[in-house]
């Protein structure tokens, strides 16, 4: 609790372009919890160097990231939006947790065997320990409740091991932080194959939505979206792509399959392919102006990165002292 108010915890990677399933399935839901809940939003650089950077497109990519933060809307008044890299707690709690996390768990993560496989030339240590970190990030100020997509469930689920394994050594040391999963958009598929999640890192630049595509490129990647002979506008399970389509157009309308099939009863796939575009369109603009005014605005952003790292540490040393205390290191003499 800060404040009377329970805490929110959240990230994302700075590598590559974000898109329509990080927004849909995290950004958006970040923007209608941050009134309720004391919220820290990080971008999670330390996690990106797991895989190979270009040094000065990671730097450019993760102030534009941050920079979306706000441009999506979220306040930084009143939600510490910070990079990870400014605030060494992270690190520092990663380290005392891989001491309480074993090799066996680590190896059951299905996200590190994907991109080991992915990136068999660079199978690192820390693309092996992500989970710590994120552990790390999620613990160190306390959290009740993170806001993520489908894919990360599971370092949700060892993040709660570790924390409650932790605790039952030293005490009541770590809040056991819950997920938070979106009613939809926890997880949009590819347009192109609706059996694969829609990803930063897919090779086909049709498969995604970029928050910054232009407005005819969303409009044309949603018309040349894969679906099916069927024919007819059902959700359901036998109508994967049909279906992808549904859960876009509800996760941005707010509105409920059920209300969707009917309102599209009768109408063909092109007219919902079209429908689903114009309504990702009119999300995104104002998202895509406001990052646009933003961007110029260098002073502005310098002043919250400064301020909210501060805050970020403020939290993130209080939580840290305590857990060095509790494993036995020496007292900082003042
Ligand atoms: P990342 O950067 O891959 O994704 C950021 C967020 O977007 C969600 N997401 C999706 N949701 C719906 N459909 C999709 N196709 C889709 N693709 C991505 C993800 O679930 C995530 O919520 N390890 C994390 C970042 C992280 C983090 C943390 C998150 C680091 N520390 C602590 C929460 C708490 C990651 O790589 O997310």
């Amino acid at each position: 609790m800060i404040d009377g108010k329970k805490v929110l915890f959240s990230g994302m990677q700075a590598t590559g372009t974000l898109t329509l399933g990080n927004y849909l399935g995290a950004l958006k839901n970040w923007v209608t919890l941050s009134e309720e809940y004391e919220c820290f939003y990080s971008v999670v650089d330390l996690h990106s160097i797991t895989v190979r950077q270009e040094p000065a497109e990671l730097r450019k990519r993760a102030r534009n990231l941050l920079t979306l933060y706000l441009a999506a809307g979220l306040d930084p008044q009143k939600n510490c939006i910070y990079y990870q890299s400014h605030v060494s707690g992270h690190a520092e709690l990663s380290w005392i947790l891989n001491c309480f996390t074993y090799m066996g768990e680590l190896n059951r993560m299905t996200q590190f065997k994907d991109k080991a496989a992915k990136h068999a030339d660079n199978i690192n240590a820390g693309l092996f320990t992500y989970p710590v970190l994120m552990a790390a990030d999620i613990l160190l100020y306390q959290t009740d409740m993170v806001p993520v997509g489908v894919d990360q469930m599971q370092h949700l689920e060892i993040t709660r091991d570790i924390a409650q394994r932790f605790n039952a050594i030293y005490g009541d040391v770590f809040t056991i932080p819950e997920a938070y999963i979106g009613k939809a958009g926890a997880k949009i598929m590819s347009l192109q194959n609706p059996q694969k999640k829609m990803s930063k890192s897919d090779e086909n630049p049709n498969a995604s939505i970029y928050l910054m595509d232009e407005p005819d490129v969303i409009l044309r990647k949603f018309k040349r979206a894969v679906t099916d002979s069927e024919g007819q506008i059902l959700y359901r399970e036998e109508q994967p792509g049909i279906r992808n389509l549904l859960d876009i157009y509800c996760a941005c309308t707010e509105k409920n399959p059920q209300e969707a099939v009917k309102e599209f009863e009768g109408k063909g796939y092109g007219e919902l392919k079209e429908a689903v575009g114009e309504t990702v369109v009119s999300l995104l603009k104002p998202v895509q102006d406001e990052f646009a005014r933003l961007s110029k605005d260098k002073s502005y952003l310098d002043s919250i990165i400064k301020e909210n790292a501060q805050k970020a540490n403020y939290y993130a040393t209080k939580t840290l002292r305590k857990v060095q205390k509790k494993v036995g290191f020496p007292e900082r003499i003042r």
